[in-house]
């Protein structure tokens, strides 16, 4: 039974839906989510509510992140992030597959549910199934004392506020921060310097400026939300940390707008995505500065060569990208293992303006529910 979202006293104040609402609340919803956890002293995050030893954390050798729709997709900045940061082998498992494939799972692996409701029964179920069977299970959820909070082990609340639009935005953004926070956590209880944890931290700080000044592309994103509105099919291409911001710009076009999108990791779209590019189909690159910044620019030029629309979300002074994309959408520079919850913005209110001009219901699109109770 798909639950009605309760509005509450939640009010919409100055915007016309709650999801603009949210996005616009990110910069305070990361700042929430970063409150009291970072400790400069010792270069570390801290976590209240994990409930477990030192020992217990220090003896953790593989990860298990699972969840549903935005959450697996926060999941999956979650792998790179604790295996680039703490070496840490992460898997990330769709809730709904996890709880009836019966994978082998080894002694010390500790298992994270990530959910905004905390109700949903796939990640509920994957979770009592993994305890049951003797792992510690973790929580990473919105909605304090939910189902799925109660029914693990310990775990951190994003502290988000109450998100009241379907598709998720801030709740995403603030896993993806709380994923981060948890990849320092456990690299400074193994092989991250002192120095490197205080460089993160600083740049963790740094975030809600960025989101804040990400969302100053709001006018541009309309104007290219004019142009594509009548797509019928748009990909969504970006490499490593952006490869899971493809994925949720193109689920926030499906749910929102009711396009087929597809995300690809864009160096994937030659073995078979580029076939469906032609002067109607456009392509959205997320390609800030980075490593495979060039690379990911070699795979702009093949859409172009074919004639596909290419709307590129680039870093602010990056100085070759109006050469190749019709519309760029700039987002200020963060470091790589950040990117995902800068570059996500611009998807966000691209899938709301789009939206918008098809007339949909933004707030409560059609055969979607907030929070999925039935397998
Ligand atoms: C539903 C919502 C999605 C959400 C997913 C997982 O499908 O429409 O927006 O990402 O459930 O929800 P959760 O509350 O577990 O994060």
């Amino acid at each position: 039974r798909p639950l009605e979202v309760d509005t509450g006293d939640v009010s919409l104040g100055e915007y016309e839906h709650y999801m603009l609402k949210e996005i616009y609340e990110q910069p305070e919803s990361i700042r929430n989510a970063m409150r009291g956890r970072l400790d400069d002293q010792d270069a570390t995050a801290v976590f209240g509510g994990l409930n477990l030893t030192p020992q217990q954390l220090r003896s953790v050798e593989r990860i298990i992140l699972t969840g549903c729709g935005t959450s697996w997709h926060s999941a999956l900045v979650g792998e790179y992030l604790i295996e680039e940061l703490a070496r840490i082998p992460v898997s990330v498992e769709y809730a709904s597959e996890l709880r009836y494939r019966n994978p082998p799972i080894e002694n010390n692996t500790l298992v994270f549910g990530i959910t905004q409701s905390g109700e949903t029964a796939d990640t509920l179920a994957a979770l009592r199934e993994t305890k049951r069977k003797g792992h510690r299970t973790l929580a990473i959820c919105n909605v304090v004392a939910s189902s799925i909070a109660q029914a693990a082990d310990g775990g951190v609340y994003l502290h988000a506020g109450p998100e009241i639009g379907v598709a998720s935005t801030k709740a995403y953004t603030s896993q993806c921060c709380v994923l981060a926070m948890l990849a320092l956590y456990f690299g400074r209880t193994r092989h991250m310097s002192y120095e490197a944890g205080q460089g993160f931290i600083e740049e963790l700080r740094r975030l809600p400026a960025a989101v804040q000044q990400a969302l100053t592309c709001d006018q541009q994103v309309r104007d290219v939300a004019k142009k594509y509105c009548d797509a019928t099919t748009v990909l969504y291409l970006g490499r490593q940390y952006n490869f899971p911001t493809a994925l949720e710009g193109a689920l926030k076009l499906k749910e929102i707008s009711y396009i087929h999108a597809e995300g690809y990791p864009a160096a994937e779209m030659k073995h078979g995505p580029i076939a469906l590019v032609d002067k109607q189909t456009p392509s959205v690159f997320i390609v800030p500065r980075g490593t495979t910044h060039d690379k990911v620019m070699a795979n702009m030029e093949e859409v172009k060569a074919r004639g596909g629309p290419i709307i590129a979300v680039a870093s602010h002074d990056d100085p070759h990208i109006d050469a190749i994309a019709d519309d760029v959408i700039r987002v200020p520079q963060v470091p790589g293992f950040l990117q995902p919850i800068v570059t996500v913005v611009p998807l966000q209110l691209l899938s709301y303006h789009i939206a918008l001009l098809r007339g949909c219901d933004v707030d409560k699109p059609r055969n979607l529910a907030k929070s999925v109770t039935v397998e």
